[in-house]
């Protein structure tokens, strides 16, 4: 899968710009503030829908203006146009000017994996990050997941507001509550697959990146959830807690508990590991990532390496673009272009961003 030409329009501190790619290496370099996470940011924006530095589309748009529109060309077996208009009102996708109304038909269609340094947030922060990028991750390869989350979601605000309703008034049916059970176990189990299944995939391969780029260790992660039981044990379970349920007033159990725990060399990484070995971790996840997408979709993703040499040394970088095939389409982005091996350099399609423009050279 390659970009063959992104257009901005309002976007960020961008106005105007049109940029053609290389299918292979791509090399965005500018002095810091000048806009070169907003150019990888657009092209995540153009599959994602979103951005990955914030959930507020807003932030999207140039400053003073009403909209902004990503426009992109992408290659993946037939060539496609892609587009993402985000006004205050709201947001808008099309393929091939069709406007798409369901995201979940839009979201699947461009993979992208993308290494930031932020990433490794993810072991300090709670839980909820690491659902975020299992979510994320998953919804670009399978199109019902979204679906399937969205409904769970529904469900469990509806049960909870009738735990709530149910503390208030203890005569309520609780024939209408097991119903609500029934929905949510249901639906949970079908992410709880989804996940499991993304995650086995993700251990075939995220212990030989780690040792073939980053260091020595056995690389693994797993996944906790309150699903891993039959579909009994676990109404079972509700059951059996139906008052703590209603004194608190929300569902106890479930798939919005679910977290992943990265283990090296069966110690976690979170509670245990060093600064770098948590880097090295995630990143060792984002490669496997590009394995599974292989695998699931039969075409390789866009790779996006934003900023990384502030976070790993450039032999790594060099590694890593090194073991991965010729035929991933990458971005790189960095304060300096001697920080970046020649080889790499001696390869690429080289823009430079300064003074507000950006320039190939
Ligand atoms: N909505 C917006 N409208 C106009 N300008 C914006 C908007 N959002 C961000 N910017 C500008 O974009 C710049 C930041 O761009 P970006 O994060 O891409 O920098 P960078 O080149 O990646 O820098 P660094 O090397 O520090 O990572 C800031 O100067 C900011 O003022
Ligand atoms: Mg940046």
């Amino acid at each position: 899968m390659k970009i063959n030409f992104l257009k901005l329009h309002n976007f960020r501190n961008y106005e105007k710009i049109k940029l053609d790619f290389s299918n292979h290496l791509n090399i965005i370099y500018g002095k810091n503030g000048v806009g070169k996470t907003n150019l990888v940011e657009a092209i995540y924006a153009l599959s994602i829908t979103k951005s990955f530095r914030t959930n507020n589309d807003r932030l999207l748009i140039k400053n003073g203006c009403e909209s902004t529109k990503i426009e992109g060309e992408v290659e993946n077996y037939t060539q496609n146009n892609y587009e993402v208009i985000i006004s205050k009102a709201g947001k808008k996708v099309k393929i091939d000017n069709k406007t798409i109304s369901k995201i979940s038909d839009y979201i699947s269609n461009i993979n992208i994996v993308l290494l930031e340094p932020e990433e490794q947030n993810i072991f300090s922060d709670s839980p909820s990050n690491r659902r975020k990028l299992l979510n994320i991750e998953i919804s670009k390869l399978k199109k019902d997941y979204i679906i399937y989350l969205n409904n769970y979601n529904k469900v469990l605000k509806q049960r909870n507001f009738y735990l709530r309703e149910s503390y208030i008034n203890a005569n309520k049916s609780r024939d209408y509550l097991d119903i609500l059970t029934n929905k949510l176990v249901s639906l949970g189990l079908k992410i709880y697959e989804m996940r499991q299944d993304f995650i086995n995939s993700i251990n075939e391969y995220i212990a030989y990146y780690y040792q073939k780029i980053f260091g020595l260790g056995e690389l693994k992660v797993k996944y906790v959830s309150d699903y891993d039981k039959s579909p009994e044990e676990i109404i079972d379970r509700y059951n059996k807690n139906y008052n703590r349920e209603v004194i608190v007033g929300k569902s106890l159990y479930g798939i919005h508990h679910d977290d992943l725990i990265f283990y090296l060399d069966n110690k976690n990484i979170a509670e245990w590991g060093s600064n770098g070995q948590q880097k090295n971790a995630i990143f060792s996840f984002k490669l496997a990532e590009i394995e599974v997408i292989k695998k699931e979709k039969n075409t390789s993703p866009i790779l996006i390496l934003d900023d990384l040499f502030s976070a790993i040394d450039n032999e790594k970088i060099k590694n890593i673009v090194n073991i991965l095939d010729n035929n991933i389409q990458t971005f790189i982005t960095s304060t300096d272009l001697n920080k970046i091996s020649k080889k790499i350099v001696n390869n690429a399609r080289i823009f430079n961003i300064k003074n507000e423009e950006i320039k190939e050279v």
